[in-house]
């Protein structure tokens, strides 16, 4: 329970492998390129810098604030900082409820990834053209055991590294499996400058070009540094309960985000250059990561080895931002409930595994397993990351800069008073007004009103 002694982690470079773990994720390698490239290349990865500085990263900030001052889960965060005030407590059981919805569809998609990487290593796609592999893949989707299967492997694997617990488990895996996935990223990406489609992939990803830019550009920016930073849900107050006392939060939080966007560059130095040495248009998401990538590999010289790297980083991504999901939930039901880690974990498993099933199931055709006309799977991601996270991201901020009390907050954010002394009243003013006012207008654009 609260009053038991909790784990923190070993090291700053382990806090730094697990916090940047979560925030490296698909985000990073299938959206973040691509959105930069189409919205004017280095003029909005400027803007990206600048909203989060001033946006994402104070909301960085609050979170781990919230779980380190809390020394709880996310629900026990908000109880033990507002014993009485039980519409907070609410609050974070959100945040418990949404990590599980989103990891129930982000294992489905991480099962692919495992699936292009047996296929890959085993090199069965090899030679194949874009539209057998489209094809392909449309298979293995609408076959349903195929994805099913894969999920399942996921999802045991996370649970069993949390099983191993917070540092033996997710700390040490996230120390091995980081600095192995910047190893790969930065082989791909100079081996990607010896083809001949480098200068028009780097002109893509970042000339400057100020005519895409427009208010929705800034909210674009916003969203995905939002998502990226992997906001919202409490699994950043999660680990913050885990982050030592005497940590110095701010030199933490940025160099998170430093990481997490060299990252997301990283990946457009090296997809972008594959894409347009074949001729091929740029496009974002699963097709991107799924059949054109796949596709040109297929046709590359040694391209059998190229992606099997691709995709082991892309499960490297995927599995490290999956154990803070997962561990929002399991911290929830063994800290509440007083129930062993163990029990908690395969709780948790069981639901996620059926949540998966049904998302993997309702992409077979014919699928009744529909919402508001899009099937489970598109519809949890799109009213997690578009209703769910925001609205608890805004809540988590509002508690911490007008709830809890100038005082306490600024004490966490110092360390005691030990850093970044002048640093914490813009960090408070962010927080208190401009970090709301954007915070909302992005939730009004992204539930269409703006
Ligand atoms: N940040 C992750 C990515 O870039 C995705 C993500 C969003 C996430 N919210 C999260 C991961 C919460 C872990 C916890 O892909």
């Amino acid at each position: 329970m609260a009053d038991k002694k909790r784990s923190s982690f070993g090291s700053r470079f382990g806090t730094i492998a697990v916090l940047a773990g979560s925030a490296v994720g698909l985000g990073n390698i299938w959206k973040f390129p691509y959105m930069a490239g189409e919205n004017g290349g280095a003029a909005f990865i400027l803007i990206y810098l600048i909203v989060s500085l001033l946006i994402a990263v104070p909301v960085l900030l609050a979170e781990y604030a919230l779980g380190r001052r809390g020394q709880s889960n996310i629900f026990g965060a908000f109880r033990n900082l507002a014993p009485k005030q039980k519409g907070w407590h609410a609050v974070g059981l959100t945040g418990v409820v949404t990590a599980f919805l989103i990891l129930s569809f982000y294992a489905v998609i991480a099962g692919w990834s495992l699936y292009f990487l047996w296929e890959s290593v085993t090199g069965s796609y090899m030679g194949m053209s874009a539209q057998q592999i489209g094809a392909k893949f449309d298979t293995f989707v609408e076959g349903g055991w195929g994805p099913a299967i894969w999920a399942l492997i996921f999802l045991v694997m996370t649970g069993g590294v949390l099983l191993l617990g917070v540092n033996k488990g997710i700390e040490r895996c996230s120390k091995m499996m980081m600095p192995m996935l910047v190893v790969m990223l930065v082989a791909l990406a100079v081996g990607a400058c010896f083809m001949d489609g480098w200068r028009e992939g780097m002109r893509f990803l970042l000339r400057p070009d100020w005519s895409k830019v427009t208010t929705s550009t800034v909210i674009a920016a916003l969203g995905q540094a939002f998502f990226s930073l992997s906001l919202g849900m409490g699994a950043m107050a999660t680990y913050g309960s885990y982050i030592d006392k005497k940590e110095n939060l701010y030199g933490v939080a940025s160099t998170v985000a430093v990481a997490d966007t060299a990252v997301a560059l990283l990946a457009g130095l090296a997809i972008f250059p594959v894409v347009f040495t074949y001729g091929i248009s740029p496009t974002a998401g699963p097709e991107l990561v799924f059949i054109t990538l796949p596709s040109l590999f297929a046709q590359m010289p040694g391209g059998a080895v190229v992606a099997a790297v691709f995709f082991l980083l892309l499960f490297f991504a995927a599995i490290t931002s999956a154990f803070s999901m997962m561990e929002v939930v399991v911290a929830y039901l063994s800290e509440e409930f007083g129930m062993s880690r163990t029990k908690a974990m395969w709780l948790s498993l069981g639901g996620l595994l059926v949540l998966a099933m049904l998302c993997v199931a309702s992409q077979l055709p014919d699928s009744v397993l529909t919402i508001g006309g899009k099937n489970l799977l598109d519809f949890l991601d799109t009213f997690t990351s578009n209703v769910l996270l925001p609205l608890s991201g805004l809540s988590i901020v509002i508690f911490m800069a007008w709830v809890l009390g100038r005082k306490a907050l600024a004490d966490e954010l110092t360390t005691g008073g030990r850093y970044a002394r002048r640093l914490v009243g813009p960090t408070i003013f962010l927080l208190r007004y401009v970090v709301p006012l954007m915070m909302v207008v992005l939730i009004l654009n992204l539930l269409g009103v703006l």
